[in-house]
């Protein structure tokens, strides 16, 4: 199996996790490379389901080794408390490397994140207040801390001195909140140095190393191509790079050793927080009506779209071929692993969006314009389902009933892209693979 990228084509919670636990034994190394605990990536453990915030989701395999490349950035506390959940339900995270390069999330760019989103008001991003946005900006700034200046208690000291100096008038008289001492952070943050001190390391050279000896690498990306701080809805996304691109930054691993990248695309999609989302089919709740309102609750309740990290109800829409192009473009998508197709069993039609309307104006590819975005009315093909057949034991492509078949190589020929692997359940044998 060739290096892979592996990346969610949407806005997020197109099932990563889930496939890249499925291929996982097909590589040495799976490694994350961008983001933080904001990603929240499930698969399944035995008859649990385990929610992976930071460990990559190549976890679960004892051949291959977890990495955290240097463009994630680490809340340790969290990071210690995944491990320990892993480690009680008998995964060891033994084999985990974590780069020293990766920037760490300081408690005061938690605090940030959630009082700059109230400053925004009704504009807010929605963000999952995990201090995402505030420790990439100290990264940008070159103000960060990393994870490699925890090994040297003077060294850490200083920098969080350095920090506060400017952190704590920030968080104080503007925000009125309350500040930090040195002694605080140095006590909380001190003993995770020294218990993820064996498991750091110069990952780029691992990798690099690896490649060298024959050995594949599987970039597990996090959030989604609309997400991307470059190519998504900007300033609706994270603070990011969870396009393909992003695995080379984010490792140190040049992009000629990357050769198949696979998008993740669910068979709808959702979106959590704010911005513009073209086939969003609003809930009641939201001032939806109509049939759209009941067939965004019908997919909400289906799919069970409620965020792993924040547990917030997802928004809902129907698949939407313009932003799928525009992700095989911005990705160079060589194929798609279609996730949650058994929950359009539940519809007696299904709409795909093939293209936009905006003042008059048809937008097949993706608009230039972010306010064209927000207003452009999707222009649906409707297609015949497969209301009530339980697809989700069908273990061939062939054992598909034939509308759904027909619902599959439709969205190929609309986007340009092959369907690697057909996913009907959130378990490793719900999957068909197609090529993969
Ligand atoms: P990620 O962030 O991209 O890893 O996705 P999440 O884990 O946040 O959300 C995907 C959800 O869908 C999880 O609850 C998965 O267990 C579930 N899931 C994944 N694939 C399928 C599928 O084919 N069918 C169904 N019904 N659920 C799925
Ligand atoms: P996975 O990896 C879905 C969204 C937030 C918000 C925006 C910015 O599970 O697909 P941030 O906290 O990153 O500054 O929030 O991005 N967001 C996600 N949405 N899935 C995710 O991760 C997300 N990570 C961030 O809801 O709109
Ligand atoms: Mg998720």
């Amino acid at each position: 199996m060739p290096s892979t990228v592996l990346v969610g084509a949407q806005w997020g919670d197109e099932g990563k996790g889930k496939i890249t636990d499925l291929i996982a034994s097909d590589f040495d190394y799976v490694v994350r490379f961008q983001g933080g605990n904001n990603a929240g990536h499930t698969v399944i453990h035995g008859d649990k389901k385990l929610a992976l915030h930071l460990m990559p989701s190549g976890v679960m395999y004892e051949n291959a080794v977890p990495v955290i490349g240097n463009g994630v950035i680490i809340d340790p506390g969290v990071l210690v408390k995944e491990m320990a959940m892993l480690e009680a339900e008998g995964i060891s995270c033994k084999r985990l490397k974590i780069s020293c390069d990766a920037h760490v999330i300081m408690p005061y760019h938690k605090d940030l994140d959630g009082a700059d989103e109230k400053r925004l008001g009704s504009n807010q991003i929605g963000t999952t207040k995990r201090g995402i946005g505030p420790c990439y900006q100290d990264k940008a700034a070159r103000k960060g801390i990393r994870i490699q200046d925890l090994l040297d208690e003077k060294i850490f000291r200083l920098k969080v001195e350095t920090a506060l100096a400017q952190k704590n008038p920030i968080l104080e008289k503007i925000y009125g909140l309350h500040t930090y001492t040195v002694e605080e952070i140095c006590d909380e943050y001190l003993p995770y140095a020294r218990i993820l001190k064996p498991y750091m390391e110069e990952t780029a050279q691992l990798l690099n190393r690896a490649l060298r000896e024959g050995k594949n690498i599987l970039f597990e990306g996090a959030q989604g191509t609309l997400l991307d701080i470059d190519h998504g809805t900007y300033p609706y996304v994270t603070s990011s790079s969870c396009c393909a691109g992003g695995a080379a930054t984010g490792t140190g691993v040049g992009p000629v050793n990357i050769n198949r990248v696979l998008g993740i695309q669910k068979a709808y999609v959702t979106r959590v927080g704010g911005g513009p989302f073209p086939t969003e089919l609003t809930f009641p709740e939201d001032g939806g009506t109509g049939q759209d309102a009941v067939d965004g609750e019908t997919l909400c309740s289906v799919g069970h779209e409620f965020g792993v990290t924040t547990g917030r109800k997802r928004r809902c829409g129907w698949f939407d071929a313009v932003i799928a192009r525009y992700a095989a473009e911005v990705n160079g998508l060589t194929d798609v692993a279609l996730t949650k197709l058994d929950v359009l069993s539940a519809f007696d039609t299904i709409k795909v969006c093939v293209a936009y309307e905006c003042d008059g104006k048809r937008y097949d590819y993706f608009p230039m314009q972010q306010s064209v975005l927000f207003h452009a009315k999707p222009i649906y093909e409707e297609l015949p389902g497969w209301k009530d057949v339980d697809i989700t034991q069908c273990k061939t492509y062939g054992e598909l009933p034939e509308n759904t078949r027909k619902y599959v190589e439709y969205l190929e020929e609309i986007t340009g892209v092959p369907m690697s692997i057909v996913s009907v359940g959130p378990d490793r044998d719900q999957t068909i693979m197609r090529g993969w």
